[in-house]
């Protein structure tokens, strides 16, 4: 039996288009999920879209349609940004969908039972934008005498009746549980801004609204429709049939729920409360990633400053785009995105680094060894010391993406290729042509076998592209996953001619 991992992206607000942002995450656990399965596990992938709240409901207005037109539109929007982007998703969620509002409702009936949510009312400073309640000295004052949440978007005050999950009362059984498991919340900037805001004491939480009603009615109340982050967490159990107990509850809990970091504080406290007053197992992993920001401030629906990663796409293909974003920035820290640093990326690393390995390469198989894999040969203790470093990619990623730290994996990748094209430097197979053809085949197997290893390890993150080296390569689709790495290549297998596989481009 295959180990089960399960890896979530948030589900996205349908107030606007997607954007370089979404794709970003989107990416980032696609790559994750396509490597675990490359490793031999049974994965469930899950994204989706947040289509309640009244964030949704205003844009919906502003936009003369009604929330369901309005949100079935852009949600579509959203699920064909992901197929573009080749997102292996398992299940895309709607929160509109009738599968996730039974979810919700159940969840909400077991955690009143257990005597966690009571009636009162609600008073304080809300952000529509944020879909947050702010405590008074959270805010920024502004010099013109407004207040700010500390997002930047606006707030107003707000009363009205309101249900309350009882939140004050986890306070101590959630620092137990981050301190039992350490690895909970990451990275660890994140896991102390999280304890510094619990010990400054937690208030219990408003969970229903009444001032609109785009939203889940509570169970037997139909004034109050359910908080969004509520219904929004939910979507995690909802898409594996929660309550019911059928075959895709063997995935829950969660191995990871990859977010970006403004949201780490509903996903890290919130969720593990209402989890754990419902007697529900908690995810293992909440990993935070950092911001693309466009001139230094946050790429947002809401702001209006948007990259359209489709667009960026038609320009230089999806593989470069999805290795740019992750190798551009520490995975966790922020980003500017600047069309310069995508150019200068695309072209130093994969055109030369990578294409020019990959064509050195097998253009002198397919010239000098009749486009035959060459013979492994009499190897040299230089030799097998490259080689032996080659092979130790796939248990270095595995450690590196276990832990999120996807651009560390990059690097990896990219210290190999750099030794690789040193290594070609050195051997000069070309040379060895005239004097000694025994030791140029060697080397081009050399050659040969860390290019399969490097493809292979780089199929989660450019899967089109390494499809490619792969073929040009002679390894057969049923020989790429991680394992098959133990298995030399058969010697005399014909290899196609050799074509390019990264274009060079030119800063316009
Ligand atoms: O928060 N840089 O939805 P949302 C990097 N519906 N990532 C970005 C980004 C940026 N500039 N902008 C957006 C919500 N993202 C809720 C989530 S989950 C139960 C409910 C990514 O449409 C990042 O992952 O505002 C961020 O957390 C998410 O999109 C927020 O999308
Ligand atoms: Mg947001």
């Amino acid at each position: 039996m295959k180990p089960h991992y399960m890896i979530t992206t948030p589900i996205y607000y349908v107030n606007g288009s997607p954007h370089l942002g979404h794709a970003y995450t989107s990416i980032a656990a696609d790559i994750i999920a396509r490597f675990k399965r490359l490793d031999g596990y049974d994965v469930f992938f899950l994204t989706g879209t947040d289509e309640h709240g009244q964030k949704v409901e205003q844009a919906a207005q502003s936009n003369d349609q009604t929330p369901q037109d309005f949100t079935k539109e852009i949600s579509h929007q959203f699920r064909s940004m992901a197929d573009r982007l080749q997102i292996t998703y398992n299940d895309f969620i709607r929160t509109t969908e009738e599968r996730h509002i039974k979810s919700c409702q159940a969840l909400w009936n077991k955690i009143a039972q257990a005597g966690h949510i009571y009636l009162g009312s609600y008073e304080g400073w809300y952000s529509v934008r944020d879909e947050c309640y702010y405590g008074e000295d959270e805010l920024i004052n502004t010099s013109d005498g407004r207040k700010l949440a500390p997002s930047g978007a606006e707030v107003k005050w707000l009363k009205e009746p309101s249900y309350f999950f009882d939140l004050s009362q986890w306070q101590d059984k959630l620092l137990e549980f981050y301190n039992q498991h350490p690895n909970f919340v990451g990275p660890e900037s994140r896991k102390n801004e999280l304890l510094n805001f619990i010990k400054s004491g937690l208030r219990d939480l408003s969970i229903s609204r009444t001032s609109f009603k785009w939203g889940i009615p509570v169970p037997n109340d139909d004034n109050h429709v359910m908080y969004v982050w509520f219904d929004a967490l939910t979507n995690y159990i909802s898409a594996l049939n929660y309550p019911d107990n059928t075959e895709l509850w063997r995935f829950w809990p969660a191995d990871l729920h990859l977010v970006g970091k403004e949201i780490s504080r509903f996903h890290a406290l919130y969720w593990p409360a209402f989890l754990m007053a419902a007697d529900i197992e908690i995810p293992k992993r909440i990993y935070s990633h950092g911001w693309w920001t466009v001139e230094g401030e946050k790429m947002s629906k809401s702001v209006g400053n948007v990259i359209d990663p489709l667009a960026l796409i038609d320009e230089f293909g999806l593989d470069p785009l999805r290795f740019f974003l992750i190798r551009e920035v520490p995975f966790g820290g922020d980003g500017d995105f600047s069309r310069r640093s995508l150019i200068n990326r695309l072209n130093s690393e994969l055109c030369n680094d990578l294409g020019n390995l990959t064509q050195r390469t097998l253009a002198q198989v397919n010239r000098n060894c009749n486009g035959l894999i060459p013979e492994i040969g009499m190897r040299n203790e230089n030799d097998m010391d490259f080689l032996s470093q080659a092979y130790l990619l796939p248990e270095r990623l595995r450690e590196q993406l276990d832990r999120q730290a996807l651009n560390e994996s990059l690097d990896s990748v990219w210290k190999i290729i750099r030794a690789s094209n040193s290594y070609i430097d050195q051997q000069a197979p070309w040379a060895l042509k005239k004097t000694d053809l025994r030791r140029m085949e060697v080397v081009l197997r050399v050659l040969i076998d860390t290019l399969r290893v490097i493809a292979t390890c780089l199929q989660p993150f450019m899967p089109e592209s390494m499809g490619k080296l792969l073929n040009q390569l002679g390894v057969k689709a049923e020989e790429r996953q991680l394992k098959d790495l133990a298995h030399p290549l058969p010697s005399g297998r014909n290899l196609p001619v050799p074509v390019g596989i990264f274009p060079r481009f030119v800063e316009k």
